[in-house]
């Protein structure tokens, strides 16, 4: 989705906005622009496509120490350069770049053009600029605000005023933005993969929280002009998490990246003793653990998926009845919100603005809701009550793996922390520990056999159709093996219960459609090699994903052998051979494996 930076210092602004640019190209864009204030007014490029065709577009000569970039991803009107951000007003003073939703645009675009204002975009952004320049305030500061009075919906803003070339000014409303602290110099940016590479000292700012920013540092202030003196905080992200090293893609980086990574999320969570979870980020004491009679998970898209995951570990662990719904229906469907229901809010970008909006009506309602998230410091991290980090690193490949693997096991240490302030043995506790602890080494095991899986791949991108078959446990993950491979392969992939194959999906088997079955090693293999059966006898290719101790008989199936765990969280290892098939086949058929078509990174819009 939309990208934002923001530079204020002593180097030339163009180079430092377009390398920030570049790191936000993972988001998912159409067009790119910037805007430079330099002796002569500022210069405006923007350009339709890839951030590199905005660089080369620039004039040779660009100087000015002050500008703002976007990455555009279009709502309000197609992708054009004249849709394309910055966006100015008449006389070219004031620059604007915008992310989120102006909700009521359309009504001052009226009025602005009733009092003469000729437009020239389709986008909402654009009466902001108009509004800045036109407003009858004195100060860019007081303008901004003034303009914002007028503006209903979501927005991080970053504004430009020739009169006031020495600054930024900057506002968040439902969309994220970061200042970055230099030296002698500030960065604005909506994604800290953007700041990485200059700083670690960053203020991630609040909702209805404003910044004005000039090389000398920044003035964090609220709408009703408050100062909110707000200090920086140091972010971890290393410049090479962001960097693609030698992987081709950074799908192929995040997935091989996950023994190590999975390894340092563990890192201090494990009680061997008392076979239990530490996660003091919940700021839940047993005794509240205790009390809670159900839980409800929310997320969307794969995130959502992984909650079902979840759902089922707390129940086999925990004994509580647990439930995953898509965060984007909850939130429209007036939730009934109980007060003994943890309700757990899952993940990568902490951006989802469906989750967001659950987790506020939640909260609305008195609920207590903690999350499972990804980025440190990201708006459902700061809203939730409590939670556990993912600690999965940067993930920047628009379809996500690692951080739905860290999610699994998110889910794992919350299911046995409040299945051991119940039932759950300290025995059985320790048994999942140790399963937890070998969770690493299985997944290194899966990524050894790499190519024997690319080789499956390759034969399952020829298919137009595939279906993705599960139960119980695999269910969840023949669904993300399923969304994962039609978001990078573009084929149509169909996740179905194996147990709901004879209820009507049958009739479609044929030897041009795969199945990529899911038969793990438990009390359902008979049931699943059944099933497997009934699609072979039907013409239907299979591909069994599968635990060495399954013997697949007269399943005549390509197998892909994936280490055992403690069933609870085999799960958890079976997803990893889904990734590789996903990556392998958009390789296979030359595809854009990090940007796939139509998909964003983060879904901060509706
Ligand atoms: C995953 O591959 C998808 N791109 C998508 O379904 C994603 O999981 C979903 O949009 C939720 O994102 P989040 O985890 O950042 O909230």
């Amino acid at each position: 989705m939309c990208g934002i930076v923001g530079y204020v210092g002593r180097q030339p602004a163009a180079p430092v906005l377009v390398e920030g640019l570049t790191r936000l190209e993972y988001r998912g864009y159409d067009s790119a622009g910037l805007s430079v204030a330099g002796p002569n007014g500022q210069t405006v490029v923007r350009r339709v496509g890839r951030v590199r065709e905005l660089e080369a577009a620039l004039p040779r000569r660009l100087p000015g120490t002050v500008g703002i970039g976007h990455t555009r991803w279009a709502t309000h009107g197609p992708a054009t350069e004249a849709n394309a951000h910055p966006h100015t007003s008449e006389d070219g003073r004031v620059a604007v770049v915008h992310n989120g939703i102006i909700d009521n645009a359309a009504a001052l675009r009226e009025r602005l053009e009733r009092e003469g204002v000729t437009f020239t975009s389709d986008t909402d952004t654009e009466v902001l600029a108009h509004l800045i320049a036109r407003s009858p305030a004195g100060d860019l500061e007081e303008r901004v605000l003034e303009a914002l009075d007028h503006v209903v919906g979501t927005y991080a803003v970053a504004v430009l005023d020739t009169a006031a070339p020495d600054r930024l000014v900057v506002a968040r409303n439902g969309s994220p933005l970061i200042l970055g602290v230099g030296d002698k110099e500030m960065f604005v940016a909506s994604d800290v993969a953007a700041l990485v590479r200059h700083t670690s000292s960053v203020i991630h700012l609040e909702d209805g929280e404003l910044a004005e920013v000039t090389a000398r540092g920044y003035r964090t202030f609220t709408r009703e002009t408050h100062d909110t003196g707000r200090v920086p905080t140091t972010i971890e992200v290393a410049d090479e998490d962001v960097d693609l090293g030698d992987h081709g893609h950074y799908m192929a980086k995040e997935i091989a990246e996950q023994p190590e990574t999975v390894a340092r999320m563990l890192r201090g969570r494990l009680d061997a003793r008392f076979g239990t979870a530490r996660l003091d980020g919940l700021n839940l004491t047993p005794r509240e653990l205790r009390a809670f009679r159900r839980v409800k998970i929310l997320g969307c898209g794969s995130a959502y998926y992984v909650g079902e995951l979840g759902a089922l570990l707390i129940e086999e662990l925990a004994r509580i009845p647990a439930h995953a719904e898509a965060a984007s229906e909850f939130r429209y469907r007036n939730p009934i919100i109980e007060p003994d229901t943890l309700y757990v809010a899952v993940s990568q970008s902490g951006e989802t603005a469906d989750t967001a909006f659950a987790v506020r009506e939640i909260k609305r309602k008195g609920g207590q809701v903690v999350g499972l998230v990804n980025v440190v410091g990201s708006t459902i991290a700061r809203e939730c009550d409590g939670g556990i980090y993912l600690h999965a690193g940067p993930e920047i490949a628009v379809a996500s793996t690692k951080a739905l693997t860290h999610m699994g096991v998110g889910f794992a240490l919350l299911a046995l922390l409040l299945g051991r302030v119940r039932d759950l043995s300290v025995a059985d506790g320790q048994r999942i520990i140790a399963g937890l602890e070998r969770l690493p080494a299985d997944i290194a095991a899966v990524l050894e056999q790499e190519d024997a899986v690319a080789e499956v791949a390759r034969e399952l991108a020829g298919a137009e159709s595939l279906f993705f078959i599960g139960r119980v446990r695999g269910f969840p993950v023949a669904r993300e093996g399923a969304q994962k491979f039609k978001e990078v392969s573009y084929r149509h992939a169909e996740a179905y219960q194996t147990s709901e194959l004879k209820h009507g999906p049958l009739a479609l088997i044929e030897a041009a459609r795969p199945t990529v079955a899911v038969i793990p090693d438990d009390e359902l293999t008979d049931r699943n090699l059944a099933a497997a059966e009934q699609v072979m006898a039907r013409g239907g290719p299979v591909v069994a994903v599968t635990h060495p101790g399954v013997r697949l008989g007269a399943v005549d199936a390509r197998r892909i052998d994936v280490p055992r765990n403690e069933t609870e969280l085999d799960p958890i290892v079976l997803m990893v051979p889904m990734q590789l098939l996903a990556l392998h086949a958009a390789r296979h058929l030359g595809l854009d494996i990090d940007k796939p078509r139509n998909l964003a990174k983060s879904v901060t819009v509706e």
